[in-house]
């Protein structure tokens, strides 16, 4: 590993929280596709950078930016973007509190500040489900200036040296807008893909240890199938998610294979010709 990456590592490790932020240390486990991706997603994380993760639903951005959060141990606040998204929900709102018998007003800070102030990983997921006037505010935060004027409370937020974004978006979904060029702008963008190959069959191995050979042997040749039906445009990208075949792999130690990968593959597509595509894929591989 790069000796920037180590020395920063070291040096993030030293700091210690207080119980209720330990808890937000996930655990790791994210696999690279390829041998640079997570290197460079930490590097751009040690140079301040904010990361953006591109990626259809299940390829692994969440668990990536999971796994950064790891890899320094520190703790990943989250938000989750949706149209009713407000800069409430992102900076935090006032309230009024009782105090010695007089009526105060306190504001309780939302996961930007918080983690501005504290240094954490802040996680922006579904990024460009938010409405595009509210993410502006965000802009200072992202850029070289690394700060933020609390419009609600005049506050001047000088982010921690440690503090981090990462955000993920899955491109083209029903429900997205495309994303502002102004903020794009402030990312490094990097594309995830599904994971493939001997990567898979070592995410397999970790996670099914004493699951059924004929299961898993069945699951990452139907894998290959999926991907190379999508590169051919014969299935929507989603019918190759890392997720779906984890789910169907699980379901398949308890109940026939088919219909696993019924339920947690083919069923999830709309069109019934690939639903039936993936039923016959998978059938080329059943015993
Ligand atoms: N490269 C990978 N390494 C390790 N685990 C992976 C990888 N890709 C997918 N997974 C696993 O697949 C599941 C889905 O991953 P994750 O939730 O990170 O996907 P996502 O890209 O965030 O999807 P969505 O866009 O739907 O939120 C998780 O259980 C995750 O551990
Ligand atoms: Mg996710």
């Amino acid at each position: 590993m790069n000796q920037l990456i180590e020395k920063e590592r070291k040096h993030r490790r030293t700091r210690t929280y207080e119980e209720s932020f330990q808890r937000l240390i996930p655990s790791g486990g994210y696999r690279s596709p390829n041998p640079y991706l997570m290197e460079d997603v930490l590097l751009s994380i040690v140079l301040k950078k904010p990361v953006l993760l591109k990626g259809p639903s299940g390829s692994g951005k969440t668990k990536l930016a999971e796994s950064i959060s790891n890899y320094f141990q520190q703790p990943m606040q989250s938000v989750n973007c949706s149209v009713d998204l407000d800069v409430e929900s992102l900076l935090g709102y006032k309230t009024v509190v009782q105090e010695n018998g007089q009526t105060l007003i306190d504001f309780v800070e939302g996961p930007v500040v918080e983690a501005m102030k504290k240094g954490h990983i802040l996680y922006i997921d579904e990024i460009n489900m938010a409405k595009a006037e509210t993410l502006p505010i965000l802009h200072s935060v992202l850029d070289h200036r690394r700060t933020l004027t609390n419009p609600f409370t005049g506050e001047v937020i000088f982010a921690h040296e440690d503090f981090n974004v990462i955000a993920a978006i899955n491109e083209g979904y029903i429900g997205t807008t495309p994303m502002n060029e102004a903020l794009k702008n402030r990312f490094i963008s990097f594309s995830v893909a599904y994971i493939s190959g001997d990567v898979l069959k070592e995410l397999w191995q970790e996670n099914f240890p004493n699951g059924k050979q004929e299961v898993t042997n069945v699951m990452l040749h139907l894998a290959e199938d999926l991907k190379t039906q999508v590169e051919q445009g014969l299935l929507s990208e989603e019918a190759a998610s890392i997720r779906s075949l984890l789910d169907a792999t699980e379901l398949a130690q308890y109940i026939p294979i088919e219909r696993a990968i019924n339920y947690a593959i083919a069923e999830k597509l709309a069109d019934r010709n690939e639903k039936e595509l993936v039923m016959e894929l998978a059938n080329t591989w059943v015993k």
